[in-house]
């Protein structure tokens, strides 16, 4: 394994290429990564790193969006067919759909769609902005695709608009339920319970902190508690683990595990680097849009 990590930082030197990986990547994988965070830091970080190659190890929207934010560059997804089920419940004559149903209310699309989708949508939002984008939006209505779980959190913090909401959601976060919220703070009451807002309202609801994957691992580092019950993808422990030693940090939910996250392994992103496989391609139309979609973001927050 140590062979293979230094062959790829041959191999990334020698392509003058960068690893980005997404918190819920294995710790292998988050240790060969240049920069490893949330939806939103990774694309910012896409949109504006100096290399001629990315690698994306996350799933395939990561990589669609890295394409669109840099378009010069070379963009592989070491494991091709690492997709996500909450992207793939909605498509662009769905959301098509949506905007002849509610003409002229804007559509916020989650970060989690395909790039056809985005093209359809006035503005991208990830888990870490959805709340202050959804609420800078013009008007009292908002369509907000696909995750209904983080549509709803919006919605909560954003009282006066209306929400319509598209019945999507995480396959993994679901598996979180309120009985294990109570279970674990009857096992563990002095823990704190940090989870993702693609968990159901009423998980959330039972939550001291819910925030982003970024959010919930700098919650925990910042705070003094010695226990946390952590309701997202166990990703996220990789890090918290190794830099907060002293802390104990234990999963709402003994399955949560995203196998599309979890496909991509060393042997994945060493093949990608050394045979320039799996190369990021896209439609110039819907990319062209889908771009516009992605940048009112990233101009917004
Ligand atoms: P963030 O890392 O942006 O919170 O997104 C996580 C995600 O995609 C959950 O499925």
């Amino acid at each position: 394994m140590i062979e293979l990590a230094q062959e790829i930082n041959r191999l990334k030197q020698e392509r003058n290429a960068v690893i980005l990986a997404h918190n819920y990547q294995l710790d292998e994988v988050q240790a060969v990564a240049d920069y490893v965070g949330d939806s939103f830091y990774l694309s910012k970080i896409a949109a504006s790193v100096a290399c001629e190659v990315i690698v994306f190890c996350g799933v395939f929207f990561m990589a669609e969006t890295a394409k669109m934010l840099s378009p010069e560059k070379t963009v592989l997804l070491p494991e091709a067919d690492a997709g996500c089920p909450l992207a793939d419940t909605i498509d662009a004559e769905a959301v098509r759909v949506l905007k002849r149903q509610h003409p002229g209310v804007p559509v916020v699309c989650y970060i989690n769609s395909s790039a056809e989708v985005k093209a359809e949508s006035d503005v991208c939002c990830t888990s870490a902005n959805a709340v202050q984008v959804a609420g800078l939006l013009p008007g009292n209505k908002v369509i907000f695709i696909p995750d209904s779980n983080l549509g709803n959190y919006v919605a909560k913090q954003l009282p006066d608009k209306e929400f319509i909401l598209w019945e999507g959601s995480c396959v993994t976060h679901a598996k979180v339920q309120v009985a294990d919220v109570l279970k674990a703070r009857e096992k563990y009451p002095a823990a704190k319970v940090l989870v993702h807002p693609e968990c159901s309202p009423e998980v959330v609801s039972l939550a001291d902190f819910a925030g982003s994957t970024s959010e919930i691992i700098r919650y925990a580092e910042e705070m003094p508690d010695r226990q946390y019950l952590i309701g997202t993808e166990a990703g996220v422990l990789c890090r918290l683990r190794a830099s907060q030693q002293h802390k104990e940090f234990l999963l709402l939910h003994a399955g949560l595990f995203c196998p599309n996250m979890k496909k991509t392994r060393l042997e994945s992103i060493h093949r990608a680097l050394l045979a320039n496989q799996c190369v990021m391609k896209l439609d110039s139309t819907v990319a062209r849009k889908a771009t516009l979609t992605l940048r009112k973001m990233l101009e917004m927050v």
